[in-house]
């Protein structure tokens, strides 16, 4: 019993945790420049997610930035003056936005 709890637990914490990915996504306005699988005015986020796999804290300090752009650096400029956009997150929320973009990986769509 205490088991399927803990499994029950994890899940609620899964969800949520990739549900504020999304808010912040949306609310932050990256979604006007982001799209999906499809690229848009940014690189889509599939692209993002590729680019980083295995390379999570990469991104996380890139959007901190800490770390130098590695998508397409001949447009990292746009893309900088975003990250004012997320200077004031939390760890958690970071985080949140992060798993977000980097669960896009696996997106089947083509671009
Ligand atoms: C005005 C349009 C625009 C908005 C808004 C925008 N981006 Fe971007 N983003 C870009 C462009 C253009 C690039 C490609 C340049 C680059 O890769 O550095 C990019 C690249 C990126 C990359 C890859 C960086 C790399 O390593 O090269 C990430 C991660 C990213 N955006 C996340 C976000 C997040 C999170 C937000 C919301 C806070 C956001 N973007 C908002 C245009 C935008």
């Amino acid at each position: 019993m205490q088991k399927i709890i803990l499994v029950f637990l994890f899940l609620v914490g899964y969800l949520f945790g990739s549900e504020q990915g999304l808010e912040l996504f949306k609310s932050r306005g990256c979604a006007s420049c982001h799209q999906p699988s499809v690229e848009a005015f940014g690189p889509s986020l599939k692209k993002i997610a590729k680019a980083y796999k295995g390379k999570r804290e990469d991104l996380i300090r890139y959007l901190r930035g800490e770390a130098p752009p590695i998508v397409d650096p001949s447009r990292a400029g746009i893309m900088e003056a975003q990250l004012t956009m997320v200077k004031d997150l939390e760890e958690e929320q970071l985080l949140a936005l992060v798993d977000f973009i980097l669960s896009f990986e696996k997106t089947s769509e083509e671009q």
